[in-house]
């Protein structure tokens, strides 16, 4: 199963099933309220919309996430010391390891994505660029257990998380996810993960609700990957982009909302819209420290030292898995 495809490439796939698009929208529109899950975002246009949301200068997570990390990089390799297998869930592009790499000096290095060919290219000019690492690229489900490639027991192994995409389960399944990372790094391994900080609502607002309305066409593409995708004619122009802090429960809702009274067909099914229905698409999970330290703590990790920016915007944890 696990082949090298390069001096410093190995390559396993796990095939993953694809999730299957057309039956989770059938069920997400017959639900009340409807609903349809954010991981249905990323197809090639939604990915290149993310990328574009992560420049814009509304969206701090990014930039703030990367200068905690290239700030503190010495500090965070000199924690998880030497010899370490570093694997990164959903690791698309590989850009944020980068910036720990030349001090980590990981003996290994596992990317795993669920898209093949971006995680080849991605391995291909990582191991171009890092000619010493050894790396390790996983084509598979993240969110599924999987067995790692056989590795020396010495290795120390790290589950890197970053991104906040956290925030994006809700919080009972963040909490069993966090124990499925913990068991894959096993009792001793570590994991470093960026979270999104609680803050002032204002700046959150303008962070999901961009003046180049790029956040807005990330969440429209949905339904215009449903029209493309499942043969559905939902008019682009009569739904709108709505983002809110829902205060009560700490995170950002996203959803679509119906302008006028409409039905859509999908397939051979036809929805019904009443004016100012939605269709509920991500939810993005605010933490302070000391929820996100005693949710770990729920999921078996031992918080050992976190980072933040100096306006207390974006934390970088690193916790240890306990069992
Ligand atoms: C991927 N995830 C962490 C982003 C977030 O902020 O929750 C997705 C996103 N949605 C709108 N803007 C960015």
């Amino acid at each position: 199963m696990q082949h090298a495809i390069q001096n410093n490439i190995h390559f396993t796939d796990y095939h993953p099933a694809p999730a299957d698009f057309f039956a989770e929208v059938m069920e997400g529109l017959q639900q009340s309220p409807k609903a349809i899950a954010p991981k249905f975002f990323y197809d090639a246009q939604g990915s290149r919309l993310f990328d574009a949301i992560c420049e814009l200068a509304e969206y701090y997570p990014t930039r703030t996430e990367m200068q905690i990390l290239s700030d503190h990089a010495e500090e965070i390799a000199g924690i998880i010391g030497e010899k370490s297998f570093v694997l990164e869930p959903g690791s698309g592009s590989s850009t944020k390891v980068r910036l720990l790499l030349n001090d980590l000096k990981p003996h290994t290095y596992m990317p795993m994505d669920i898209s093949r060919q971006h995680l080849l290219d991605a391995a291909q000019t990582l191991a171009h660029e890092y000619p010493w690492l050894d790396i390790h690229a996983a084509c598979a489900d993240f969110t599924t257990p999987l067995m790692l490639p056989v590795q020396p027991q010495t290795l120390n192994k790290v589950a890197f998380f970053p991104g906040s995409s956290i925030g994006n389960f809700e919080p009972a399944a963040a909490q069993a996810f966090l124990t499925h990372l913990g068991e894959t790094v096993g009792v001793g391994g570590g994991l470093l993960i960026g979270v999104d900080l609680k803050k002032d609502p204002e700046l959150l607002h303008a962070a999901y609700n961009d003046s180049e309305g790029v956040t807005a066409e990330f969440n429209l593409n949905l339904l215009a990957r449903i029209n493309r995708e499942l043969n559905a004619d939902f008019d682009l122009d009569s739904f709108v982009h709505r983002a809110f802090y829902n205060r009560t429960l700490g995170r950002i809702e996203m959803h679509l909302v119906s302008r006028r009274q409409q039905q859509v067909a999908v397939a051979e099914e036809t929805f019904q819209f009443h004016r100012g229905e939605t269709i509920h698409t991500e939810c993005s999970y605010k933490y302070s420290i000391r929820e996100f330290q005693s949710l770990a703590a729920a999921a078996g990790f031992r918080a050992v030292k976190v980072w933040t920016d100096g306006e207390q915007l974006f934390s970088v944890h690193y916790l240890i898995y306990q069992g």
